[in-house]
């Protein structure tokens, strides 16, 4: 690998071996998903939070702070829609170079193995790798499922020895029983992405199985942004993906951040009604 290269995987996967990743490009598909309606809203209070973030160029471009610090993992696939039965149906999106007009610290694509498309995609992940390679910019390859494609431990761990051995610098991919297959036969690090919204402590328990079964992390959307607490939910899921907690240690953290923060939003209204009540003294 070479040293850019190298140097940008390092913003992403910290000097633990973990990462956090925070993904918010359900859009690029699925439109106004739930949680992501204004994402610069939702970014927001989260983005110091995150390793990395993982978004659409249209939402780094209209939603993020270009001052940030925290590195994007660009998605760079796309062309098809959730109106469509089969969701295989992708292409690249993004030009490497305005990838790196963006300062991206990696790009994106989702892989769709044993669909129609199968071919066309994990060809335009070699296509990326090639590029990336040039410009020295990681590629992450996710195991996209669809709506009829299995999350079976077989299925999985074919999706990503697959991507691993066409070049694929990282992979995401779901967590599935026998989930430590899935990581041991996959020679680069595999990054567990949350899937459906589950209440919180079912999230960090997902969490915590995924790290213990040797993930590197996760790349996890609705089960941060669309949590009752998202800023909360982000570090219980850091204290065990960095910290070793447990789920319930985790689930504690939750707790007290989001009790600690209505107390902070009270005690602000508090102070707002007290000033308006100085003011109608005058
Ligand atoms: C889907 O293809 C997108 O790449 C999402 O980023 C991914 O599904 C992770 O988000 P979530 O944790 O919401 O499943």
């Amino acid at each position: 690998m070479d040293w850019g290269l190298k140097n940008r995987l390092s913003r992403i996967i910290k000097s633990d071996g973990k990462t956090v990743m925070l993904a918010v490009d359900h859009g690029y598909f699925l439109g106004p998903t739930t949680g992501l309606e204004d994402a610069g809203k939702t970014v927001k209070p989260l983005l110091s939070y995150a390793d990395a973030l993982m978004p659409t160029r249209g939402i780094v471009r209209t939603s993020v702070d270009p001052a940030t610090d925290t590195p994007i993992v660009l998605r760079v696939s796309g062309g098809n829609s959730v109106l469509e039965e089969d969701l295989s149906n992708e292409g690249l999106t993004v030009s490497m170079e305005d990838a790196i007009r963006l300062n991206a610290a990696a790009v994106a694509i989702s892989i769709y193995v044993g669909s129609p498309n199968q071919k066309e995609t994990l060809l335009n992940l070699t296509r990326l790798i090639d590029k990336g390679h040039r410009y020295g910019i990681p590629v992450l390859a996710v195991t996209a499922v669809g709506k009829n494609m299995g999350r079976d431990t077989r299925y999985l761990a074919l999706s990503c020895r697959i991507a691993a051995e066409l070049g694929a610098h990282f992979v995401k991919t779901y967590y599935c029983d026998g989930f430590e297959k899935v990581v041991k036969t996959c020679p680069v690090p595999l990054v567990m992405a949350g899937g459906k919204k589950l209440p919180e402590l079912e999230a960090l328990e997902l969490t915590y199985n995924a790290i213990k079964r040797g993930a590197a992390g996760v790349d996890m959307g609705r089960n941060i942004f669309q949590s009752d607490a998202p800023v909360a939910m982000i570090q219980a899921v850091r204290a065990i993906v960095h910290d070793n907690a447990t789920p319930q240690r985790a689930y504690d953290i939750y707790n007290s951040i989001k009790a600690a923060s209505k107390r902070g939003k009270k005690s602000k209204l508090k102070g707002v009604t007290a000033s308006k009540q100085e003011l109608s003294k005058h």
